[in-house]
């Protein structure tokens, strides 16, 4: 088993899964305006350094995405932050790209960037423990979008990309996120994020990236959040796994969904039926950020300093999915 394949599935193997927390300073700012505690580099520790502690760590959390502010700051006991969630058992993983910008071209769509010197952020990050990377391209859905232009120059950002990082020793997440925003049908999310998919698998096996070395992170199918035609938690599991069954290589060892505006219970529920009709090989688990992290975030807006109640609502919502990693959720063992 190659290195990168162990790395793998220690991050996604017995109901583990992602802790996604590589929000950037401005989106972190937004979330921290959102509950009214100010977003300053002490509060943002503050706040992620509550999670990365927290004893569902072990059990739960394979692996943590860090934004470049993180991995470089120390914990309140002076540990370096990798180290610590190294310490709980997880795998420190980094945010490499530098932001979705307008695609030149199509100015309504977007481009993530962040190529130019991405070898040598690489070798900084390894030697800071980054086990693991990720890099989002992101796609709008509408009767023209996502244009052949976004699927192809994001397709190919994401394998010049993952060919980097295996270089760098470090396992890829590879994440074409498919927007729910809009008013499509969930069968228009099933054919656009199918066509994404499969694009990205043409560019990652055309730049020689080693696929048991990845995890994917895409969308679920779902239909847009402005749709009159919303489809049952049951045809969302069963269009998702045909989507994936039709679209992956059956080399990839795992694939960790993205919440993706879904509500805490939505996120879980759809990841635990995925789970009961999965009938592939690949992992199913989760990379969920406000999934993981709304109802935590809004405890410890109340008092920040209450370290304890914080975790307990956040190693509540860990438990919940990495059962639902399991299928063996059910909505009695919320509270
Ligand atoms: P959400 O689960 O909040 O969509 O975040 C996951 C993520 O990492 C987006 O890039």
């Amino acid at each position: 088993m190659s290195e990168l394949n162990n790395i793998t599935l220690k991050i996604l193997e017995n109901g583990k899964g992602i802790l996604a927390a590589d929000e950037s300073t401005g989106t972190m700012t937004k979330r921290l305006d959102g509950v009214n505690v100010p977003s300053t580099p002490e509060n943002r520790l503050l706040f992620r350094e509550t999670l990365f502690s927290s004893s569902s760590m072990t059990e739960c959390i394979g692996g943590v995405i860090l934004y470049d502010e993180t991995i470089k700051q120390k914990s309140s006991k002076k540990n370096k932050i990798p180290e610590l969630i190294s310490e709980m058992g997880s795998a420190p993983g980094i945010k490499v790209d530098t932001g979705a910008k307008v695609l030149a071209g199509s100015p309504d769509e977007k481009i993530t960037e962040g190529l130019d010197g991405l070898r040598e952020r690489l070798k900084e990050y390894y030697k800071l423990g980054a086990k693991f990377t990720k890099w989002r391209g992101v796609y709008n859905i509408t009767k023209s979008f996502p244009s052949k232009l976004s699927i192809t120059s994001n397709a190919h950002a994401l394998a010049r990309y993952a060919a980097l990082v295996q270089e760098s020793n470090m396992v890829p997440i590879i994440e074409p996120e498919v927007l729910m925003d809009g008013n499509h049908t969930a069968e228009e999310c099933y054919k656009k994020t199918s066509e994404v998919i499969e694009r990205c698998f043409e560019e990652l096996i055309l730049h020689k990236v080693d696929l048991k070395g990845i995890i994917l992170k895409p969308n679920m199918i779902l239909a847009g959040n402005k749709s009159k035609s919303k489809i049952s938690n049951e045809e969302v599991a069963k269009l998702t796994l045909k989507c994936l069954k039709s679209s992956v290589p059956s080399e990839v060892p795992g694939v960790a969904f993205l919440s993706g505006g879904q509500s805490e219970l939505e996120a879980t529920e759809n990841l635990n039926l995925i789970n009961k009709y999965n009938d592939t090989n690949f992992i199913m688990s989760y990379s969920y950020g406000r999934a993981l992290q709304q109802s935590a975030l809004k405890f410890w807006s109340k008092d920040i300093q209450d370290i304890k109640g914080t975790q307990k609502i956040f190693n509540h919502r860990a438990k919940m999915n990495s059962l639902a990693a399991q299928g063996k959720w059910s909505k009695d063992l919320e509270i």
